[in-house]
């Protein structure tokens, strides 16, 4: 199977001249040679104008997040419904930088999840731990109470449209708290704990449709000792999607 591989570009870069020129260069670079199906999330703003230039291309574009609701009166808010009009076929949802910065909750996330789902989105669901969640000596039975909560709702056929990414908040690049960068070995044993939860939870197949990527500090470095386990389907890149030409050796 293809490793996936997701650009969360964040709130980056800052006109739409610059986000065009790092897809053109992102489609001459993959039309070469890829071995990985790629994502990218660009900002709501820049997505229509990409949506047209990655036509026909193997790059799929996804959001970084989205409402609760599917249309209505939620001032500033966008809804799954016009990302998939667009032409989005992704949503990133519980990134830890909505959670800690702008007071988003695990209900909140299992409600977005929801609705994204129900029009269609594959959902890119981050869970994680903070530093002090890390060095708590509970880190499993917290892990485990986020996964239970953000994915309350999940019925049988949502399986397929669920990406699970492990984020140390700790090893997030750009993150106040960095720790340091996760290891291979404790990357690989969340990814394998994650598994166990959704095999126990839906059973072998639903759990098997699910795909379960590791995200924090993924460079053109240490990308393939991630990618290179089979316990861990892809990678979310954040800082490093921004170089176009790392992004391209990652994927
Ligand atoms: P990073 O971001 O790759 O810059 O550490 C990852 C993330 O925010 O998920």
């Amino acid at each position: 199977m293809k490793k996936l591989v997701i650009a969360n570009w964040k709130m980056n870069p800052i006109n739409l001249k610059g986000a065009v020129k790092m897809v053109e260069e992102l489609k001459r670079g993959v039309a070469k040679k890829s071995k990985s199906e790629i994502v990218i999330c660009p900002p709501f703003v820049y997505l229509a104008n990409l949506a047209k230039l990655l036509k026909g291309s193997k790059i799929k574009l996804g959001a970084q997040n989205c409402s609760w609701d599917k249309m209505g009166p939620l001032t500033g808010e966008i809804a799954p419904t016009m990302l998939k009009d667009i032409g989005a076929k992704y949503v990133i949802l519980g990134h830890s930088e909505r959670m800690e910065k702008l007071a988003e909750n695990n209900a909140i996330v299992s409600r977005k999840l929801k609705t994204a789902l129900e029009v269609g989105l594959n959902c890119v669901v981050c869970i994680g731990d903070n530093a002090d969640e890390h060095n708590s000596g509970k880190v499993f039975a917290i892990l485990e109470q986020k996964f239970n909560e953000i994915l309350a709702d999940l019925k049988g056929a949502d399986y397929a449209k669920i990406i699970l990414v492990y984020e140390p908040i700790w090893a997030i690049s750009t993150n106040q708290d960095f720790v340091e960068s996760c290891s291979v070995d404790e990357a690989l044993t969340v990814a394998l704990f994650f598994k166990k939860l959704l095999i126990q939870r839906a059973g072998q197949k639903s759990a098997g449709m699910v795909k379960i990527l590791y995200g924090g500090s993924v460079n053109a470095q240490n990308a393939n000792s991630y990618l290179a386990e089979e316990g861990i389907d892809g990678v979310l890149v954040g800082g490093a999607s921004l170089n176009i030409k790392e992004f391209l050796k990652i994927c």
